[in-house]
């Protein structure tokens, strides 16, 4: 049953003509049929399935406790508040979370490429064993790269506008892999085939600038896997592009991944992109891990309130063209002054007394332990329906959120929806309905 709801979601994702937002109905279909399929003919259940994405007994990458602070004019900003995950060979992790919530800190830490500005950098770094936030000097160097690239994003600031495309790619090969001329100019030109550059051998010749942002994509991810790198880090590799080229980049990587065998952190504001693409998704509110679940498991149902928000802000099929996409209500919190307590509270609908004074821990589910999720009244849970409940009755959530602007008219609080945290049974199970056209400033504060 739940596994029919899961697909059934995933059926209704659907790009909108009207929303810059991308998602990709038929990748995310393939690939979440593929777990699926796997899930009823090997009887696995979906838990198993998240334990495989999450163990830690093989994992490539293990973070813990992972914390960067900086030191600014208005005092200390926590941008990375005790983030921990890991992460198999050949797996890939969704990060997901609005602009500002700690995303590109966090994989930055990991590759220990920070400001001058950090305060204070704790936690643990194991990549294959090894602590590799102590490495320094030419051993960091060469670990960087050979072991674990990134991919920023905008291709026209990674790529050096003064140097050929050609050289920039020998230059690794030759740094790292020790490679002769000729043969790193080989290699360049075989990784520009690979990630699908026409006329490469011309292109080896050619400056940035003569080429499009799309093709810049491609280079720079050819320069990240030059050396065959175990883990690929791609931070918004696809926001500084047009839509048709967001999906051909997404779809290079994942083509791309499985080829060579590596493992992925997917960074994006958009939950609709690493939907189809990641095993597991860790979604990330200012500065912390508020709610980690394998894919398959998140879509199914999920927990946190800011999930459900950031589920409802992706356009869905059943959506009429020119329908506008729900918001997040209110802005994301200034890092250098959280509020006590939840620092989702102010924008929660669900949020009680509780959530203005108590931090929520990020726990493990008490039914799979492979999900987590910090919050004390989770969507789709009886405490969860009785919080919401309590505060549309009052008009207002205990932080003062309007409830009249949340769209939760005719609500019915019985249903077990999916991502709709029992919050609206519309019959097709999903959280979707009641969230029609919203006023303009409703938009505010919308990521991307
Ligand atoms: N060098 C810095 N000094 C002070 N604050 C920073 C610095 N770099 C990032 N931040 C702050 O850290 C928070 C997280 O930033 P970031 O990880 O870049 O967010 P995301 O990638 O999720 O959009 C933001 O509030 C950002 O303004
Ligand atoms: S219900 Fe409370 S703890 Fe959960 S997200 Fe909302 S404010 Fe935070
Ligand atoms: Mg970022």
């Amino acid at each position: 049953m739940r596994i029919k709801k899961a697909r059934q979601a995933i059926e209704n994702f659907s790009t909108n003509p009207s929303v810059s937002t991308t998602i990709y109905p038929m990748t995310l279909t393939t690939s979440l049929d593929a777990a699926l399929t796997s899930d009823t003919s090997n009887n696995i259940s979906t838990s198993d399935m998240s334990s495989f994405a999450s163990s830690s007994s093989s994992a490539l990458l293990k973070v813990s406790d992972l914390h960067t602070h900086f030191a600014t004019d208005r005092g200390e900003l926590r941008a990375v508040d005790g983030v921990s995950f890991s992460l198999d060979h050949g797996s890939t992790i969704g990060i997901v979370g609005e602009s500002g919530s700690g995303k590109s800190v966090t994989v930055r830490s990991i590759m220990n490429i920070l400001p001058r500005n950090v305060g204070l950098q704790a936690g643990e770094v194991i990549f294959e064993g090894e602590n590799i936030q102590d490495l320094t000097g030419p051993e960091a160097k060469h670990f960087w790269g050979v072991k674990m690239s990134m991919i920023f994003q905008d291709p026209m600031t990674s790529l050096n506008p003064v140097v050929k495309v050609g050289r920039q790619i020998t230059e690794s090969l030759r740094y790292h892999l020790k490679m002769s001329r000729p043969e790193a100019s080989a290699r360049a030109l075989e990784l520009l085939e690979l990630v699908g550059i026409p006329e490469a051998r011309r292109r080896l010749s050619e400056y940035p600038h003569q080429l499009s942002g799309g093709m810049c994509q491609r280079i720079t991810i050819a320069i990240a896997l030059s050396c065959q790198p175990k883990l690929l880090i791609a931070d918004e590799p696809t926001t500084a592009l047009d839509v048709t080229v967001q999906k051909q980049i997404l779809d290079l990587l994942d083509r791309l991944q499985i080829d060579q065998k590596m493992a992925m952190i997917l960074i994006t504001h958009d939950l609709g992109v690493v939907a189809g693409r990641a095993d597991e998704i860790a979604v990330m509110y200012a500065g912390r891990i508020v709610e980690k679940a394998a894919t398959t498991d998140l879509f199914a149902s999920m927990r946190h309130p800011y999930t459900q928000a950031l589920f409802e802000s992706i356009p869905k099929i059943e959506h009429r063209s020119h329908t506008r996409l729900r918001a997040i209500s209110g802005q994301p919190p200034d890092m250098t002054n959280l509020p006590t307590g939840c620092s989702f509270s102010p924008r929660c609908r669900y949020a009680q007394e509780r959530c203005l004074t108590e931090k929520p821990p990020l726990e493990a589910d008490p039914v799979n332990t492979n999900r987590s999720y910090a919050c004390f009244y989770p969507v789709n849970t009886p405490a969860g329906e009785e919080a919401l409940s309590v505060n549309i009755k009052h008009g207002k959530s205990a932080a003062g959120l309007d409830m009249s602007r949340e769209g939760l008219e005719g609500v019915s609080l019985s249903g077990d929806g999916i991502g709709g945290g029992g919050l609206i049974d519309d019959g097709d199970g999903i959280g979707g309905g009641g969230l029609g056209e919203m006023a303009d400033e409703d938009l505010e504060g919308m990521d991307g």
